[in-house]
């Protein structure tokens, strides 16, 4: 079988603005979370009343990465009862990733549940996207084993 070299990964630096998600930007937001990993069969992405509830929510937590003025990736939380941040969704759009952004706005995301004196962040990524799997284990993250998740189509 002939080897192939593998291709090194192509980037150009590009200068990231990351800040504090606003109403304006959430339907770029919503398109960004139609990403091919954040669909599954049956379900639906993020609508425009639960982004706008979460804008709102003083519990919650919201920044988006822009690239040239142009928003390129989000991240969206919220606080939970306890000491634990619930990271609801990250996603960089296709064409930007592998650059650091999405490290970047994970990054954010735990230095402000920090300065809220959060302790533990919690997300869901489906098990089968091996470059999330691979971008949170890089980040520290580890699949927890206390709870099962159970479900029923209704
Ligand atoms: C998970 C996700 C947000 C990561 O975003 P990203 O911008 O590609 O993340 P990063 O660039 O920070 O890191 C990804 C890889 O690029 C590498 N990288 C970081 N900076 C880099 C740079 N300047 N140049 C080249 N590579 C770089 C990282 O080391 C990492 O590489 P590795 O896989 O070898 O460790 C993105 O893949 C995504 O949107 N996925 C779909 C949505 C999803 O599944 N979300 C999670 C469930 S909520």
């Amino acid at each position: 079988m002939a080897k192939r070299a593998l291709q090194p990964k192509l980037t150009v630096p590009v200068e990231v603005n990351i800040r504090r998600a606003t109403r304006r930007d959430r339907r770029t937001c919503i398109r960004l979370a139609r990403a091919r990993e954040l669909t599954a069969p049956g379900r639906r992405g993020p609508e425009l009343w639960w982004i706008t509830d979460l804008l709102r929510a003083a519990a919650g937590i919201f920044f988006v990465a822009e690239v040239s003025g142009k928003i390129v990736g989000f991240v969206a939380g919220e606080r939970l009862a306890s000491s634990v941040a619930l990271l609801h969704l990250i996603a960089v759009d296709s064409r930007f990733r592998g650059q650091g952004i999405g490290d970047g706005l994970l990054r954010s995301f735990e230095r402000h549940a920090r300065q809220r004196r959060l302790t533990v962040v919690l997300l869901y990524a489906y098990a089968l996207n091996r470059q999330t799997v691979h971008f949170f284990r890089a980040h520290g993250y580890r699949p927890g084993s206390t709870v099962r998740e159970f479900q029923k189509a209704i």
